[in-house]
């Protein structure tokens, strides 16, 4: 297989080959195997990283620390407020000093044009850990989730509901049409993804012989539905004050036992994670005192059923950022 991705930055999907992803989840599924069987892998033993986070994160820092460590190299992790970076350094600056240290770099922030500048000016590979137009690294792990449950991913019918113009959600229209998946955005006309995005997926879409739709109508785009993915109504970085009109917009949006029996029987429910599918997190308990929902974008009755894959999800975070580190690195 053998893909030559060394010295390439992960930034967005839409830098990146079919071929390439390919080869990327099936790295992936080795290192995972090599993980479950106790085989070490320290590849990269020697060298360095460094983690930068704007936003806060479980899954995706925990992701970069552990397979850095499993991979022998040595991690830094730098919060917020743990570096000078922009605001008393530049974002070049940054990158060049940090290019001096480190053989890799993850950045979780804001504005694309950010990682996108680290990038230029690392000189080492800088992978995106999130930022508010995209989520590249989530995009493996959903792949590979979906791919062990059916065994193919080309055909099957992708269907995400709720906000269509996030990050996870452009990132997702964009891996689909990349990999022969038909994916569906199932929102509300206001929070479709933005039309020159949806035009470049089509014609990508078109290549990989798969298709991708917008509809406002829940039973439409739920029917016959192979994977339901959703993520929270307010992303990180929107202001907290929109929550009253996201609600507003998304309420009918919300995958439910209605939505799972519209969709495939053998159908399954990813969410990139974290949820509010309950009253046992903060914001949680303060959406249902000013709003009075006790469940949002998932009702907890399908988040904990047996269709539901997320924690497999979380957990392929951690084998496919490996195999991106590799590829890129090694
Ligand atoms: N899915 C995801 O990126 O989770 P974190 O915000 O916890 O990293
Ligand atoms: N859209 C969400 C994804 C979190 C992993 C956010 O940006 O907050």
């Amino acid at each position: 297989m053998g893909k030559n991705l060394r010295g390439k930055n992960f930034l967005k999907l839409i830098d990146f080959t079919s071929e390439d992803i390919r080869y990327l989840l099936e790295l992936s599924k080795d290192f995972k195997s090599m993980k479950r069987a106790g085989v070490p892998h320290k590849y990269l033993e020697g060298k360095n990283i460094v983690l930068l986070f704007e936003k806060t994160s479980t899954r995706t820092r925990c992701s970069f620390e552990v397979a850095g460590n499993d991979l022998g190299m040595g991690v830094t992790y730098l919060d917020p407020a743990g570096s000078q970076m922009g605001h008393k350094e530049s974002i070049p600056d940054t990158a060049r000093v940090l290019g001096r240290m480190y053989d890799g770099i993850e950045y979780r922030g804001f504005s694309q044009e950010t990682v996108e500048e680290l990038g230029k000016y690392a000189g080492v590979p800088v992978w995106n850990g999130l930022t508010d137009e995209w989520h590249p690294t989530q995009m493996l792990a959903d792949m590979l989730t979906i791919e062990e449950h059916f065994g193919y991913l080309k055909g099957l019918k992708f269907v995400y509901m709720g906000d269509a113009r996030n990050n996870v959600a452009n990132s997702l229209m964009i891996v689909c049409a990349k990999m022969g998946v038909n994916f569906v955005a199932c929102a509300p006309e206001e929070l479709f993804p933005e039309e020159n995005l949806v035009s470049m997926a089509k014609e990508i879409a078109a290549e990989n012989h798969c298709t991708v739709t917008l509809t406002s109508d829940p039973k439409e785009g739920t029917k016959d539905a192979d994977v339901l993915y959703t993520d929270i109504w307010v992303s990180m970085g929107e202001p907290a004050e929109i929550w009253e009109q996201r609600i507003a917009l998304l309420k009918d949006y919300q995958i439910n036992k209605e939505a799972m029996e519209n969709a495939n029987q053998e159908a399954i429910f990813l969410h990139c994670l974290p949820s509010f599918h309950d009253l046992k997190t903060k914001v949680g308990k303060e959406i249902y005192e000013k709003f009075g929902l006790e469940e949002m974008e998932v009702s907890d009755e399908v988040f904990e059923s047996r269709q539901s894959l997320v924690f497999d999800q979380a957990e392929n975070r951690m084998h496919t950022i490996k195999a991106i580190m590799y590829a890129t690195l090694c």
